[in-house]
Formats: C-alpha cells, structure tokens, sequence
C-alpha cells in the first residue's frame, strides 16, 4: 500500500494497538471469549480509531488519554464485522477463517452480542460533563448501521435498486461509524459544535468513498493482499455501485447475460464471478466506480476548510491517512 502516514499518525497508531493488544474483553466462558480475542488480534487498519485519535489531537496533545475511548469504537466495529461475515455467509476476513465458520453461526452471534456490551462498557468510562452526549451520538450511529445493514440484505433479493437508495444505505453501514468516530474524537477534545460537526460530515463522506472503495476491491482486489474473499458480493447478488451501474448501462446480449446470472440460484462460484467481472470491465464499471469515491473523498476533503484550528501539522496527518484510503489495496 502507498502509504504517506506521517511519523505522528504512525506514532499513534503503535501505541493504539498496544493499547488493544493489552485490553482483556474476559476469560470465562473461553467460548464466548476467544472468538473476541481472536478477531481483534486479526489486525486490520484501525481506521476508526485512528480518526477519532486524529479528530481529538487536531484540538488537544494528550491523546493517549483518548486511547481507552477510541477502542470503543474499534470494538464496536468488530462486532458488526463477526456480524456481517454471517450474514454474507464470508469464509474470510483479515486474511483468516471467519468466526463463525472457525466455530460456529451460534458463537459468533453471542461473542458478536457480548462485544457490543464491551463497547459501551468502555464508553460508559468518558468523563460524566461529556457521556450524555457521546452515548445519544454513539446509539443513533449504531441504530443506523442496523438499518443500513438490513438494506443491504434486502436489496440482494430486489430486481432495481436506484442509485439513491445504496448511497443511502451505504451512508447508514458504513460512513456514519466514521463521521461517529471523528466527532467523537472531536468532543473529547473539547472542540467546538461546529467543528464537531465539520468532522461528523468529513467523516460521513469520506464513509461513502471508503465502501464505495470496499465495493471496488471486492471485485478487483489482489487475492494475495485483499485479505477477504474476492467476489463475494457478485456472488450474493449484492446491489453495490458497479453492479447498479452495470445493470444500468448494459444492453442486448450484455443485458441477458447479466440478468441471466443474477436469476441463477444454482451456480459456480467461480464461473459467475469471472463472467460478470468481465461484463463489468467491458462496460468500463471500475472507472465510472472510481470517479465517484473520489468525488465524495473531495466533497469530505471540503469539509476541513471550514475547521476553525491552527495545528496544521495535525490537519495535515488527517489528510494523509485519508489519502491512504483511497490508494488501499485492502
Ligand atoms: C470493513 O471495514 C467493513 C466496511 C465497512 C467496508 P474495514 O475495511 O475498515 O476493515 P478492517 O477493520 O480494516 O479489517
Ligand atoms: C460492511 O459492509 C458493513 C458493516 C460491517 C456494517 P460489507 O459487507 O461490504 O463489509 P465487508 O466487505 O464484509 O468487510
Ligand atoms: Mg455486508
Ligand atoms: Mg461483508
Ligand atoms: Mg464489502
């Protein structure tokens, strides 16, 4: 991966995971436990807490007292991860087997349920004059991911989904947990309400360019790097910017084929995979894909104008990690 990280946010970023590495989320019963430490200790980009790390040193240089709430974040984001692997039915994640298929549906459930229970333990502990208002932030974030998961699974069984209705759902899945994370950070800091929101709408945005990034890699992503199973979401039928595009664009025989291998219930994965990545190459999808997760990391780029800070060195990390997830190759 390109990486233009600056020393700071590498910095941050160690003692952040030694932070996690050293948490105990519980040791008895070991089955509802080990799964935990086991999808924490797969590693993965720790954007989340990064960018609520980040959004708290743009205003205050203490941030190791920010560490401890960061995680919440990073847990909660785990346990919609041992969630969703069941839902999409993955066999990886980060490169290894996925909770529920190294135990079983059952354990991931509980584990999944009991990480969500430790989010908000580590939540409950910021100071009293801020928890009202991180906890009504963080439970609207956390309704919305709900929602916007349970979109993404209807909309795999729908024939037309408008272009609106997935940035939509991705907006809820995905980007407000990033917009959460990073207004977040930003009122532990003390930060302003503007700057506050500036950062949740920053975060919002470059949310919906970071799944519209994840769409993007679980078609193209380099099987070796990716560390998730490449054509998952063809494979389920999952209503992503490309395949809406795709369905938009194709006609004649393009057209046939696409619908015909969306109809089929009794497939080779590998076949179906290959062919409709190959319908979306000839429609030139993966540009087309592209060009909007850049206009939405332009559009959250624009929201930083508006930030009333003078640590430019700060600002300047922010920008760069956020570079970082354009340029990603996982
Ligand atoms: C994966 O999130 C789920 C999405 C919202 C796209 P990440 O891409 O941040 O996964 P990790 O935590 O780095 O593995
Ligand atoms: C994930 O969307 C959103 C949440 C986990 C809430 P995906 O299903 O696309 O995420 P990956 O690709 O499995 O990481
Ligand atoms: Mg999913
Ligand atoms: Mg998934
Ligand atoms: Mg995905």
């Amino acid at each position: 991966m390109t990486t233009i990280k600056t020393d700071l946010t590498k910095e941050i970023l160690v003692k952040l995971e030694e932070h996690l590495q050293a948490f105990s989320y519980g040791a008895s019963p070991k089955e509802l436990y080990e799964p935990i430490t086991y999808i924490m200790g797969l590693g993965g980009k720790r954007i989340r807490p990064l960018l609520a790390l980040l959004a708290y040193s743009l205003y205050k240089e203490d941030y190791e007292n920010a560490l401890t709430p960061a995680m919440a974040v990073e847990v909660f984001h785990n346990f919609t991860l041992m969630h969703d692997d069941i839902m999409d039915e993955a066999p990886i994640r980060r490169g290894k087997t996925t909770v529920h298929e190294k135990w079983n549906t059952n354990t991931a459930i509980l584990s999944g349920d009991v990480m969500l229970v430790k989010a908000y333990e580590i939540l409950a502990d910021v100071p009293a004059d801020k928890l009202g208002e991180c906890l009504r932030l963080f439970n609207k974030t956390a309704r919305e991911v709900c929602e916007g998961q349970q979109r993404d699974m209807n909309f795999e069984t729908m024939d037309e989904v408008a272009e609106a209705a997935y940035l939509e759902m991705i907006r809820q899945k995905t980007a407000v947990l990033l917009g959460f994370a990073l207004q977040f950070g930003a009122i532990l800091a003390g930060a302003s309400k503007e700057d506050g929101q500036h950062l949740y709408d920053f975060g919002v945005n470059i949310g919906i360019g970071f799944q519209l990034k994840d769409d993007l890699l679980d078609v193209y992503a380099d099987k070796a790097k990716f560390g998730k199973q490449v054509g998952g979401d063809i494979i389920a039928n999952k209503k992503t910017f490309l395949l809406i595009k795709a369905k938009e664009l194709a006609q004649g025989d393009d057209k046939k084929r696409l619908d015909e291998w969306l109809s089929k219930t009794v497939f080779e994965k590998e076949q179906k995979v290959k062919e409709v990545t190959a319908l979306y190459d000839k429609l030139g999808i993966k540009a087309i894909a592209e060009t909007k997760m850049t206009s939405y990391f332009d559009l959250g780029f624009a929201q930083l104008d508006d930030l009333n800070i003078s640590n430019k060195e700060m600002l300047a990390a922010l920008k760069g990690l956020t570079q970082d997830l354009i340029d990603r190759e996982q």
